[in-house]
């Protein structure tokens, strides 16, 4: 099944926007990038990104480094209604995790990859990996991405094409996704897709599924277009998302976040 996935935005994908996402045609949800070392220590604003509200499906996505904290985690996690797994980030641009080794810096690291996914699949949590062509130009042309793909076991790769260096609104490099799926791994592309007419492109080429996020922000009935069913109005969906924060108690932050995106017409 070919599926549309809402992908993690800091500050605006919380419970509540991916609740109005899921009701909206999109099949799976994440949680924005958490560090596992702040879950560990019981940070309070760590824990509030992964705090959930209702039963959308949804993976919590790990910005991991240690492999101790993560196994302390996973051994504590309990699963809840509409847990469908863990993502690991491999893509975070940000200079204060890649010098580290961690997000972006990860891409080429395969074997602590392979470390990081054996403690998490040990215990029978379905895994996948959100990654970008590598930290720069030079880790794109000797194919990093591909070598982690092939290398490692995750359930499914989520392959935003573009590297950590290159900035959002640069041109996204669909081209690197033909060899993506010749490594016969699930792969979900992603990167500025919000026509249907580029989500034909990316079944053409045998991706498994799509990501979308700006988009989402700016109209979260995006995923039932690409599918080709009937849309609600925007002005219907912030209705239905006041309501949906007013019921389920969203924060504040999330809340007015994505007002002010539909407010502006523009994702800033
Ligand atoms: C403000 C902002 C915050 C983001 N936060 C995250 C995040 O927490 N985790 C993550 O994996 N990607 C994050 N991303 C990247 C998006 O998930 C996505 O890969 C990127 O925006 C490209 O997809 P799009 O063109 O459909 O938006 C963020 C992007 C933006 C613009």
């Amino acid at each position: 099944m070919f599926r549309y996935m809402l992908a993690p935005i800091e500050d605006y994908t919380g419970s509540m926007f991916r609740k109005l996402c899921f009701d909206n045609g999109a099949d799976l949800t994440f949680t924005e990038m958490t560090r596992v070392e702040g879950i560990v220590r019981n940070n309070k604003a760590t824990l509030s990104k992964i705090e959930i509200k209702d039963t959308t499906p949804v993976e919590i996505q790990l910005l991991p480094s240690n492999e101790e904290q993560l196994a302390k985690y996973i051994l504590g996690f309990k699963p809840f209604e509409g847990f469908v797994g863990f993502n690991l980030n491999l893509c975070c641009p940000s200079k204060n995790i890649t010098k580290y080794g961690r997000g972006g810096a990860m891409v080429r690291r395969v074997e602590k990859i392979n470390k990081l996914l054996k403690i998490i699949q040990k215990e029978n949590y379905s895994t996948s990996i959100k990654l970008s062509l590598g930290l720069n130009n030079f880790e794109k042309e000797n194919k990093v991405y591909l070598q982690s793909i092939s290398e490692t076991d995750a359930n499914y790769y989520v392959v935003q094409a573009k590297t950590s260096a290159q900035k959002s609104s640069e041109e996204y490099d669909y081209s690197i996704l033909n060899e993506c799926v010749d490594t016969k791994k699930e792969i979900i592309a992603n990167g500025n897709i919000n026509t249907i007419k580029k989500v034909e492109k990316m079944k053409k080429i045998g991706c498994n599924g799509v990501m979308v996020g700006r988009s989402a922000v700016l109209n979260p009935a995006i995923f039932n277009q690409l599918k080709g069913n009937m849309t609600k109005p925007i002005k219907e969906l912030t209705k239905d998302y006041e309501e949906l924060c007013k019921v389920y108690n969203e924060r504040e932050k999330y809340y007015s976040n994505f007002l002010k995106v539909v407010k502006s017409g523009k994702f800033v």
